[in-house]
């Protein structure tokens, strides 16, 4: 794709991964991806901020071709999908200097093995005029990663930030068209991988506060010309408050788990709680994390494998301990064919979530009279859990 003008002097290379369907080898992407990198073409002097991942070689390196000199390549992140073309770049522009922060020196030639000659470290507000254009370096740790930093351009009131409001989205777009789909893609990234860090996100977001900017440039995704709609979007899912709401993870070996859930979620649904209930033979883990972002309880369905939770709720677990979502209350059902440790099991996994559990119910085979009236008491004990947390919005 070609360069593309978001403010005068300044042009996006958008790197757009329309077939990627995964990332980290780990994380799904329905909707594919790109990688921005940015041109701002000062009086003196021209940087690149952010690269590309490798594997979209040409559509950075192809663009480039026209740009004569480069003074400064800005890396605001270390991960390879935004720093994996630096050592191309640097070899096609040798008299830029690398532009990075003081944690991500040691990435940078530990991962990419860069000559340290050529980087630049750049201290938290320092400033680099290229004449009619300044890079303002701004520190944003934990972005997700420890060195991450965002930078401002004052003179245009814009903002690049890397992962930090990005989306997983392939688009031709440069800008954000579709609000709702931009919103629900750069949810699912903030679920995935910016969740467990809130706390911190919070306080970069207080920090940003401080620059005025009218865009938004992230390096993941099209650009915010309206940037108060990602950041409103953000103030929501790192703030305290919760919703009505269940996320079950569950899987059913035999249908006896699955018929727990399901008049679980009926004895819920009847209290006026939501749940958003995910059979994890078939589930897209992405939707599970994004549903984690605003519930304040989790309820996990097992059957038992072996006297343990299955293989597959023990790893939806797990990643829900990774996450650490701000649910406040946890509950476990299921079914087991002649002995179950999956409670302890489960407990043992999620130690990264401060959760009151507010019970189990574990049946032996098929279950009866006694197991439905124990799910519909632990309906009631979610609903008034809910109804008495004043961070839980019931309406
Ligand atoms: Fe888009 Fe953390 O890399």
């Amino acid at each position: 794709m070609h360069a593309r003008e978001i403010k005068k002097g300044i042009e996006a290379v958008c790197c757009v991964h329309w077939e990627r369907r995964l990332f980290d080898s780990l994380i799904p992407l329905p909707d594919g991806t790109s990688y921005n990198a940015y041109l701002v073409r000062g009086e003196n002097a021209t940087a690149l901020i952010d690269t590309a991942d490798p594997v979209l070689s040409a559509d950075l390196m192809g663009p480039l071709q026209g740009v004569e000199k480069l003074d400064y390549v800005v890396s605001q992140h270390s991960e390879q999908d935004h720093a994996g073309l630096l050592p191309d770049v640097l070899e096609r522009f040798p008299s830029a200097k690398l532009l990075c922060s003081e944690k991500a020196r040691d990435m940078l030639t530990s991962h990419l093995h860069i000559a340290e000659e050529r980087i630049r470290v750049v201290k938290d507000g320092e400033s680099i005029s290229l004449g009619g254009k300044t890079l303002t370096f701004v520190y944003t740790p934990w972005v997700h990663w420890p060195e991450t930093m965002c930078t401002y351009v004052p003179e245009d009131k814009c903002l690049f930030s890397c992962d930090f409001f990005g989306s997983h989205l392939a688009s031709s777009d440069l800008f954000v068209t579709d609000q709702a789909l931009v919103y629900e893609a750069a949810k699912r990234y903030y679920a995935e991988i910016m969740m467990p860090f809130r706390t911190i996100i919070a306080k970069n977001i207080e920090k940003l506060s401080a620059f005025d900017f009218d865009m938004i440039a992230p390096s993941h995704g099209p650009v915010y010309d309206q940037p108060n709609f990602i950041l409103e979007a953000y103030k929501d899912w790192i703030s305290p408050k919760m919703k009505n709401e269940v996320v079950l993870p569950y899987i059913s070996m035999h249908g006896s788990t699955e018929i727990m859930v399901k008049h679980l979620i009926d004895a819920l649904a009847a209290r006026g709680v939501t749940v958003h209930a995910f059979d994890l033979a078939v589930t897209d883990i992405g939707k599970l994390a994004m549903a984690l972002v605003d519930a304040a309880t989790l309820i996990v369905g097992t059957p038992t494998v072996h006297v343990g939770s299955h293989p597959a709720v023990y790893y939806a677990s797990h990643l829900a301990n990774l996450l650490k979502p701000k649910v406040k209350y946890a509950a476990i059902v299921g079914s087991y064919g002649w002995s179950s440790k999956a409670i302890e099991q489960i407990s043992g996994l999620i130690p990264n979530l401060k959760v009151e559990v507010l019970g189990a119910v574990l049946q032996k085979g098929l279950p009866d009279a006694a197991a439905f009236k124990q799910l519909d008491e632990l309906a009631t004990a979610v609903a008034a859990k809910h109804q008495e947390n004043p961070e839980v919005t019931t309406k």
